[in-house]
Formats: structure tokens, sequence, C-alpha cells
């Protein structure tokens, strides 16, 4: 029988036929190519199905102490307390709230009430521009200098090495992302955090977005104080998760109304909880477990069992999309009038399979206008990550096409892609 495995194999691949089956969109359209997942994922099934039951049997004010009601106090903790076991944090320690811009946001207005003038802080030209604007805008508003770490503006990769020099003992927070959703390599968080607590007291934060559809990391092993990332492109709703540790928490200016600062998850959101939303995070995690319970049978019930769960469907979905990648950036880079940005290939296992590239006979719009002609659903333009784009000298009102693909995506679809750049590029 396809897909039951001995949870001991180590050549095992993904079993992208059963993937295939827990996404209806991808059998709504046959012949369409999806491949602009960097932007927003397909929903899995099990969203949908936590969604749909939450709207038409338990629409009601959670946390009473009638029926529906606890219900429905019970679907949301089950997405909370799911998702603080897979990030191994607590519960106390993550706010859910409606996006990763809106999350950063108000965290930059809660560490902005700490920060003084003569104060420092650190940001790439690397991030999408939710990892950037918010604490640029406080840094100016507070007289706090901000140091910039910039990418190499060819291949457009950070490197860590550079933080030493800008790091000083008046440097308050580090920003940067986990990976960048137009240049694609990972960053190595552990090793930057690391660097940062040798060299100050900073705090680390990390955007995630572009790295989350790709691997559940266990935030307590990344030694960092902040991180957050967006579900509607992790197989979820639209809702954003983002953890702040709880050592730094309540040094922090609370942003609910002063009734609520009892609630750690209150601390930073403003905004009432999306009730059917939060409940059905859940979904995501209902997901990651049927892949599992597929290729490995039952998870781990372990204190790590989480962790382990999450390392081997990473294994499973890392080598099942460099597979896809590879062939991409092969003809990318071997292709005569295009600018492939990023690293050219996954062997280093520190590149997802998000591809960008500028071609430089044509527009990017013109490219991606004739690969959606062909059913292939890329896209073309900045992304929001407008200084990265300019930085790599680059029109960001035009920007660069890209092709992000995630685990769901199948090697047919990529040789599908590939004829289509063949006919598309110039
Ligand atoms: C790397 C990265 N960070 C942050 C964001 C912003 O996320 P949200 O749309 O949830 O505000 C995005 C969205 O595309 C992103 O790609």
């Amino acid at each position: 029988m396809r897909g039951v495995f001995h949870t001991d194999d180590t050549d095992m691949k993904l079993d992208i036929d059963f993937v295939r089956t827990q996404f209806y969109q991808l059998q709504d359209e046959p012949g369409f190519i999806f491949c602009s997942s960097a932007g927003g994922s397909y929903v899995a099934n099990q969203v949908n199905a936590v969604m749909e039951h939450y709207n038409t049997h338990t629409r009601v004010q959670p946390y009473e102490r009638y029926s529906t009601s606890r219900e429905a106090g019970v679907a949301m903790d089950r997405a909370i307390d799911g998702w603080a076991a897979a990030l191994n944090i607590s519960p106390s320690e993550l706010t859910i709230g409606p996006s990763t811009s809106m999350n950063t946001y108000v965290m930059a207005q809660s560490i902005g009430t700490n920060l003084h003038p003569g104060d420092e802080m650190i940001v790439t030209n690397q991030d999408h521009e939710a990892n950037s604007g918010a604490w640029r805008r406080k840094a100016e508003e507070k007289g706090v200098k901000i140091r910039q770490w910039s990418v190499d503006a060819q291949s457009g990769l950070l490197d860590p090495g550079q933080l030493d020099g800008l790091l000083t003992e008046k440097t308050k927070w580090v920003f940067f992302p986990h990976c960048s959703n137009i240049v694609g390599t990972v960053n190595p968080v552990r090793e930057i955090t690391d660097r940062v607590r040798r060299n100050s007291s900073a705090r680390v934060f990390v955007d995630a977005v572009a790295y989350a559809p790709h691997h559940i990391c266990n935030l307590k092993s990344l030694g960092i104080d902040g991180y957050a990332f967006s579900l509607y492109k992790v197989y979820g709703p639209h809702q954003s998760l983002m953890y702040v540790n709880r050592d730094i928490l309540h040094t922090l200016a609370p942003q609910c109304h002063y009734f609520n600062t009892g609630h750690p998850r209150q601390w930073l959101n403003p905004a009432g909880p999306q009730h059917a939303e939060v409940a059905s995070c859940a979904g995501v995690l209902d997901y990651f477990n049927a892949l599992y319970r597929h290729h490995h049978g039952e998870a781990p019930r372990s204190a790590t069992g989480h962790q382990v769960q999450m390392e081997r469907l990473h294994e499973l979905i890392r080598e099942h999309e460099s597979r896809l990648a590879e062939p991409i950036l092969d003809f990318l880079d071997n292709a005569t009038h295009v600018r492939l940005i990023g690293k050219t290939h996954t062997r280093d296992n520190d590149r997802v399979p998000t591809i960008s590239f500028r071609p430089l006979k044509q527009s990017a719009r013109e490219v991606s206008s004739k690969m959606q002609a062909l059913n292939v659903g890329c896209e073309s333009g900045h992304f929001y990550a407008h200084r990265l784009i300019t930085d790599l000298g680059i029109d960001p009102e035009d920007g660069v096409v890209r092709i992000s693909l995630a685990h769901y995506n199948s090697h047919e679809e990529v040789e599908k892609i590939l004829v289509a750049l063949d006919r598309a590029i110039d």
C-alpha cells in the first residue's frame, strides 16, 4: 500500500499523489499550474473543514457556559495550544493577529516606548516591507539610529559576517528575515542570533513569512526573541502567528485594552480575535498530522514529539521541493538573457523553491503575462520587497518574475513551467 512506511525509512519520498488529494483547489482547474504560493498558498482541506464546522455549528461568542459556546472556545484553544506545541513555545507567548504586517506594526508601537535618542537598530534591505518600514518609522520618531545590514547587490544574499561591524553596545534590536520572499535563500538564524549575543545585548526579531511554508521551526532552538509568519501562506486561514519571548513581553508596552493586561496573549493584540479564523488555524496542524501519519505512522507522543514530527516532514518536503527547484534554477542559470537572483542551486539545503529572475531583454510583466497565457500562474513585481529590488539595481515598477512553488507542486508541473519559460523568454 502506497504511503505506509516504517519510521526508520531514510530514502522515503513525499507521496505527491497523497498530498494533492489534500487540496480541493488542485483538482479544481486541471491544466492550470499554480506557482504563486509565496503570495498566498492553497488552503488544505482540513482547514476548510474546521472553518465550515465553526461557521455552521459554533458561530457564537466563545468561552461562555452553554454548550455551543464551550465548543467554540475549545476549538479556539485547540488551535492556540496546538500551534504553541508545534513551535515549542508557551501559549502565553503567542499572538494571533490578522496579518504579519499588522503584527509587526503593533510590535513597533510596543517596543517604541523603550527606545531613546542615541539607541541603535539594525534592519536589512533584504526584507519585505513588513519587517522594515514599521521599525524604520519608529526609529525616526524616537531619534534612534538605523544601521542597515545590506545584501550583496548582485546576488541579493546577506553575509552574517557583516553584522559584527554593525553591532554596538547601543544596538537595541536586530531585524532580519528567515528567508527573503525574492532571494529564496534561508538565513542561518541560530548563527546570526549567536553573533548578536556575542557582540551586544540586542534583541532579535525574525520575519519567517517566506520560510514557514517550507518548515515549521522549533523556536526555542533558534535563540530569538520574536518571530512572525502568516498562515495564509502555510495552507491556512488569513491569520498571522507572532511569538514574543515571555522574558521580554512584560518589558514591552501593552497594546491591548487596559483591562486585558492580565492576559499575555492579548498584550500585543489591540483587536478582538477572529474566532472562526483562529479555530481554523488548527486545520493546518491537522493537515501536517495527516501528512505525517501517511508517511510515518502515528506521531511520537514524547515531549519532543511535535518537533520530531516537524523535522521529519521538513526532510520529506525539502527533498521534494529541491527536486522541483533544481531544473528551473538550472534553466534560468543557463538562459542567456536572464539574471537569476540568489543561489543557483539547492545543494547547500538552504534554498526554498521561491525563484525570482529579471529578464534582460523584456519587461518582467511581459514574461509573466506570456507565462500566464500558457496557464502558468506565476507573477511579476516587487512583492513589497521594494528596497531589495531597488538595491539590486532593478526598476521596482516592473520588478522580477517570481515562480514560487510549494510541496504540492509536481514534477509534471515543473516540466510544463520549463516549456513555458522557454517560450516566454526571448
Ligand atoms: C517575507 C514576507 N514578510 C512579510 C509579509 C507580510 O505578510 P502579511 O501579508 O501577513 O502582512 C510577506 C507577504 O507577502 C512576506 O512575503
